[in-house]
């Protein structure tokens, strides 16, 4: 069954759609990766460079996608050539198809994480466990727990996209993206009153321009990236959900800000309790599940900080996996649409289930040091991260900014990016279209070469 105007599934309100967007940005990449990313690369001055790019790159992007979906009303696949009427931009989609099941790989991983984390915080194993970091070390080296864990993630997630979009995805996004939002501004308030918490607060605020490097940059943009699901099309298949009168530009804006003040909360919560007790920032991917839970043990409320926590981890990161699966079950149910064998949106599901069982199971394969599955130093789970943030995600964001600026007529975007004010819609329609037409592709290619020309240089 093709798609056409009257099949075409799409979400029932504004908010809705927000708050999926807002699921799918605030994840993993906010509560686990900024603060450590932040806590390695100096704070504060990693602080300010990170949220120029969202400002610069983010923005722009995220408006590019949504434009993209909402006008083509298309998946990833069928997008690029609605939109261009010839098939010269196809091997965009096929690439965001590549990344979103690389990105998926380990988020699932990590996602198992979680929720083995929130059952030993339920059930108060970190009191008794004495060494957290061989706790932690007990995880990632088993492969039974953590295939179970990641399993379960995934059946979660085919479960919510069992549904159509506006009862599956919507609702659920409804209630948990207000409930992670307030359970986040509650732990930060309990946090700052925390002794010391001050030292914390100037580690992640001061800013020590010393510390930017082009490595520093590029880890930032691959952040941005990461954090505002951009450069794999899952925003292009949420804006092809978008209710029709709904503005791109202010829902952009509500997006990028929900996110940012994500990070900002999450450096927030964890850098204070972190120095209040006298812990190392710059602990890497373990800061979360090694540092925290062991202050939460020195914590007045032990099992409720830890419970509150990982529960909120967890809401966080099943939000995301939900967008992440859902931009590949829109994906085949275009691909195959017209075709001998069509798709329905459950079969797509089950075959993307499939298809992550083996991609996780590999991933979580070689993270417990399985040795055909890991490369020198890195296992696949680093060689999927370092390729889709730094590599692919940026890659096709500039692709999607050159379609959007240089492909789509000028009357398009401006139609696209009507507020209903009109002075107001051209200027924004005319700054948008010098930044993704210029700016963020040469900014791009100058971050790719300086990145190449220190890698031979030296
Ligand atoms: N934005 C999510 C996070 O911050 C990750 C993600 C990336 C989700 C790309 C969807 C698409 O954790």
């Amino acid at each position: 069954m093709h798609k056409d105007e009257s099949t075409n599934p799409s979400f029932t309100s504004k908010v809705g759609l927000i708050m999926a967007a807002v699921g799918s940005a605030v994840g993993l990449g906010n509560i686990w990766k900024f603060p450590y990313i932040a806590g390695e690369s100096g704070g504060g001055a990693f602080l300010i460079v990170y949220l120029v790019c969202v400002l610069l790159f983010g923005l722009p992007l995220l408006m590019t996608e949504f434009i993209i979906g909402k006008r083509s009303e298309k998946s990833v696949y069928g997008a690029f050539r609605a939109l261009s009427r010839n098939n010269r931009w196809q091997w965009l989609s096929w690439l965001c198809l590549l990344a979103t099941i690389m990105i998926m790989s380990f988020y699932f991983m990590v996602t198992g994480w979680c929720l083995s984390y929130l059952a030993d915080a339920l059930m108060n194993a970190f009191s008794t466990a004495n060494d957290l970091e061989a706790h932690f070390a007990h995880l990632s080296g088993s492969f039974p727990r953590m295939s179970f864990f990641a399993l379960l993630a995934i059946i979660f997630t085919a479960f919510v996209l069992w549904f159509d979009v506006n009862k599956g995805i919507e609702r659920l996004s409804k209630i948990l993206t207000p409930l992670l939002l307030l359970m986040m501004i509650i732990m930060a308030v309990v946090v700052l009153m925390l002794p010391n918490s001050n030292i914390g607060m100037r580690f992640f605020f001061d800013a020590d321009f010393s510390k930017i490097t082009p490595q520093v940059i590029l880890s930032a943009m691959g952040q941005c990236f990461f954090s505002l699901s951009i450069g794999l099309g899952v925003l292009i298949t949420y804006g092809s959900y978008m209710p029709k009168k709904q503005d791109i530009t202010a829902t952009s804006l509500q997006v990028v800000l929900l996110d940012t003040l994500v990070a900002v909360l999450a450096g927030v919560i964890i850098f204070p309790a972190v120095f209040a007790f006298g812990f190392d920032p710059a602990e890497g991917p373990e800061l979360v599940f090694v540092v925290l839970p062991a202050i939460f043990e020195q914590m007045s409320l032990p099992w409720l900080s830890s419970v509150l926590f990982f529960t909120l981890l967890c809401i966080a990161a099943i939000t995301s996996t939900i967008s992440l699966m859902e931009a590949m079950v829109a994906f085949l149910t275009d691909a195959t649409a017209g075709r001998k064998h069509p798709l329905n949106r459950h079969s797509a599901v089950l075959i993307t289930v499939l298809i992550l069982i083996i991609s996780s199971g590999l991933c979580i394969l070689s993270v417990t040091g399985v040795k055909w599955l890991t490369f020198g130093n890195w296992n696949l789970f680093d060689i999927f991260d370092k390729i889709s943030s730094c590599l692919l995600m940026p890659l096709s964001a500039l692709a999607m900014a050159l379609f959007v600026g240089w492909t789509l007529p000028k009357s398009a975007i401006q139609q696209e990016l009507h507020t209903g004010h009109k002075r107001l819609s051209s200027t924004i329609a005319f700054v948008f279209m010098q930044i993704v037409r210029y700016l963020v592709p040469l900014a791009i290619l100058a971050i790719f070469f300086n990145e190449v020309y220190h890698l031979i240089v030296g």
